[in-house]
């Protein structure tokens, strides 16, 4: 190993009466993956396990309830209200404490953010909350009434009862050997919600002032501490600023860590928002690196326990600064362990072009898993949710793969192919690597896209495949290879209207080009530039070349329209990042992110479609009751895509094993194309054959002939 070039990440703190032999933790992450009943299972283990492997100190695991019957964050997130619990929470630790990672479990009431039970919530008032981004975000509507779902304040029997049920969970987490216990009281959950001074109205002794806000935790902390012991330590974590008008901000949270201190909590972990407010809560791709680090510096200077920072921490030269400056005593990663959770062995060993940087997309381990009621998955780590890629097998016979496109899906099935054993070479069109997700590199808040980009391009490098650029193999050139993999995108739709040959018409690839002609990645000569853009742009699409564009072009200044067939724009988008995106058009920002997004608005034009482009720029616009209206533009930018699959079919027609991936298979996202990648790198084996469903198969048993 290399010599330490992170001597604060990598130096022991105390917390309570335990030694964590570094300063990486993994934050709370409900993995949504236990069993229907919260008991623990091998993907539980697995998951934790990993990231202990991986070299985390101190691992949190995610939100668990203390009272399946009034609420579980997560459809099937960990329960800790039974007795039986016991021996799978005990095997959880263990699996962690093997690798020398001391742990803790956050026990969490959802209350009002219950994605299950879906009737009769608890809260601490009864005020209806519309939270759209939320995993409960079926049951929480400002029309709760009108769906017959609703949410009530709890009585104060009932609060007394959930405390002591807090303490019994903590008991068994303790009983189960764990070195610590934290009480989940940010994003608007039930503890926030009795914290928070936007929510909690309550008259009683559990609301109105700041110490009746703070009795609900501070009475489990007790309850705790007394069936516990005074030794068991106890952390809280919590919103530093909730981001919403009348929430608590940071002067009242300094206020709080003072108080959590004399009543003998052993570590503070400081996070932020409240889910009416995504964007700081979930922090989507625009949020920069350490945007909340500023709260735990400052509660920080009020305590002597450790406080742990959170929230887009991804690169260990920037957390080895922080621990340096002495704005945090922890660095807390929780998406980032999801994408790698190898982050602190790669940091340590000096390699760290080798971390899989998490790019905040929320597609995988949120939209597309928690927010439906699915185990986690991750959009650029397959192995999350899927064990079959942690040790996966060697091929038995090394196969000769061509890969036709050289985007995401195509590098995923390139990268497992070759690790499996087998030969792999990628034709790519043009003369660069990356695909789709280039795209995104041009767009200011969403260019962690490139890191994953350059993460796959160096594996590709790393593992050397071979890589043939600007080229397009005939099926003939194809025929020495076992399998032939096509991945060739999407591509963007040209309607036959008038004006659609006009020089003002353009395509969402030409606009989102990088212009870096000395990129790296790009070894031949010629690289096309991007195309020249009027003051005024209609985009005419509805997937992310068009909201990209949008943003692109938005941030530089320009008047942008965008128009699209469909009730509203972007409603496959994930919801924080829609929320965000939402409010930057409509002229302002997301909370937490500094200055103005645009100098206009964009502005979405609805259920309508693009009739006909004039000489001068005037856009005949026709809607759903055939009125028409017209726009004058300067430039119009095609952004709807479909399926790029036509050398499939020339490929399937000379015989080839061919398959197809990605958006060439069907326009998704990176996660469906990463996924499609991984699956087909994995599946090819021996004896392969196309199945009745036109997919490619192998290891069918011997007495099955075709
Ligand atoms: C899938 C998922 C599950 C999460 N579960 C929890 C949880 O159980 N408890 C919690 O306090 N925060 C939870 N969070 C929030 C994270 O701990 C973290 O604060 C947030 O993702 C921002 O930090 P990051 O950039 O390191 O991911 C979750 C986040 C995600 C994406």
């Amino acid at each position: 190993m290399s010599e330490n070039k992170y001597p604060h990440l990598f130096s022991p703190i105390t917390i309570g009466k335990f030694e964590v032999p570094n300063r990486v933790c993994h934050v709370p992450t409900d993995i949504s993956s236990a069993n229907a009943d919260g008991s623990v299972n091998q993907r539980v283990i697995t998951y934790h396990e990993e990231i202990a492997k991986g070299g985390c100190g101190f691992i949190i695991c995610g939100a668990s309830t203390p009272d399946k019957k009034t609420g579980r964050p997560t459809v099937t997130c960990l329960a800790v209200d039974e007795d039986p619990l016991i021996p799978g929470l005990a095997e959880l630790a263990e699996a962690m404490h093997r690798h020398g990672a001391k742990n803790s479990v956050q026990i969490q009431h959802p209350g009002r953010q219950a994605a299950w039970p879906r009737k009769d919530l608890i809260s601490a008032t009864d005020m209806v909350a519309d939270i759209p981004a939320s995993a409960g975000h079926e049951v929480v509507y400002a029309q709760a009434e009108a769906r017959g779902k609703s949410i009530r304040a709890m009585s104060v029997d009932e609060i007394y009862d959930l405390i002591e049920k807090f303490a019994e969970g903590a008991w068994r987490v303790q009983q189960a050997g764990f070195d610590s216990v934290e009480l989940h009281g940010a994003h608007g959950y039930l503890i926030a919600q009795f914290m928070s001074p936007y929510v909690n109205k309550r008259n009683d002794r559990f609301g109105g002032s700041f110490s009746s806000r703070m009795r609900f935790v501070i009475e489990i902390v007790h309850a705790i501490q007394f069936k516990c012991g005074p030794d068991f330590p106890i952390g809280i974590r919590y919103s530093g600023e909730e981001w919403i008008e009348g929430g608590r901000m940071l002067d009242e949270s300094v206020q709080a860590a003072v108080l959590f201190e004399e009543h003998g909590v052993s570590f503070l972990d400081i996070s932020a928002g409240i889910f009416e407010m995504p964007g700081p809560t979930m922090d989507p791709m625009y949020y920069p690196q350490g945007w909340n680090t500023y709260t735990a510096e400052e509660i920080k200077k009020h305590v002597k326990i450790p406080v742990i920072t959170s929230h887009t921490l991804r690169d260990p030269d920037y957390c080895e600064r922080i621990l340096k400056e002495g704005k945090t005593d922890m660095v807390g990663l929780s998406r980032q362990m999801i994408a790698d959770p190898y982050w602190a062995n790669k940091a340590k060993a000096g390699k760290k072009e080798e971390i899989r940087k998490c790019i905040s997309c929320l597609v995988g381990c949120w939209q597309e898993s928690l927010m439906i009621k699915r185990h986690m998955r991750c959009a650029i780590n397959p192995a999350i949710g899927d064990e079959r890629f942690i040790d996966f097998k060697p091929a038995d016979k090394k196969l000769n793969v061509a890969v036709v496109g050289g985007g995401p899906a195509g590098l995923e099935a390139a990268r497992i192919a070759t690790l499996r054993g087998h030969k792999v070479t990628v034709f790519e069109k043009s003369s660069e690597l990356g695909g789709a997700i280039l795209y995104c590199c041009t767009v200011a808040g969403k260019n962690k896209m490139r890191w994953y980009a350059d993460w796959i391009r160096h594996q590709i490098t790393k593992l050397g495949v071979e890589v043939k650029y600007e080229s397009v193999p005939k099926p003939a050139e194809l025929k020495k290879y076992d399998a032939v993999l096509v991945s060739t995108g999407s591509e963007t739709v040209r309607p036959d209207i008038k004006g659609i040959d006009s020089d003002r018409v353009c395509t969402f690839q030409d606009v989102l080009r990088c212009k870096s002609k000395n990129c790296e990645f790009w070894p031949q000569k010629g690289k096309p530039e991007p195309a020249e853009v009027g003051d005024t742009v209609l985009i005419w699409g509805d997937h992310y070349g068009a909201a990209d564009t949008a943003e692109k072009l938005g941030a530089e200044g320009k008047k942008v329209y965008i128009v699209t067939e469909n009730a509203s724009f972007a409603s496959w988008m994930e919801p924080c990042h829609k929320d965000v995106m939402d409010k930057r058009f409509k002229g302002g920002q997301g909370e937490g992110l500094k200055g103005k997004a645009f100098a206009h608005p964009v502005t979405v034009i609805p259920d309508s479609s693009v009739l006909e482009i004039g000489k001068s720029g005037e856009v005949v616009l026709v809607n759903g009751r055939f009125e028409r209206s017209t726009v004058k533009v300067d430039t119009v930018v095609l952004a709807n895509v479909r399926e790029n699959d036509a050398l499939y079919d020339e490929y399937k027609k000379a015989g080839l094993v061919v398959t197809k991936i990605g958006d060439a298979k069907k326009v998704k996202n990176l996660r469906g194309a990463v996924t499609d990648g991984a699956n087909i790198g994995l599946t090819i084996t021996e004896d392969l054959r196309i199945n009745a469903n036109d997919e490619i198969i192998a290891n069918l048993p011997t007495e099955i002939e075709l």
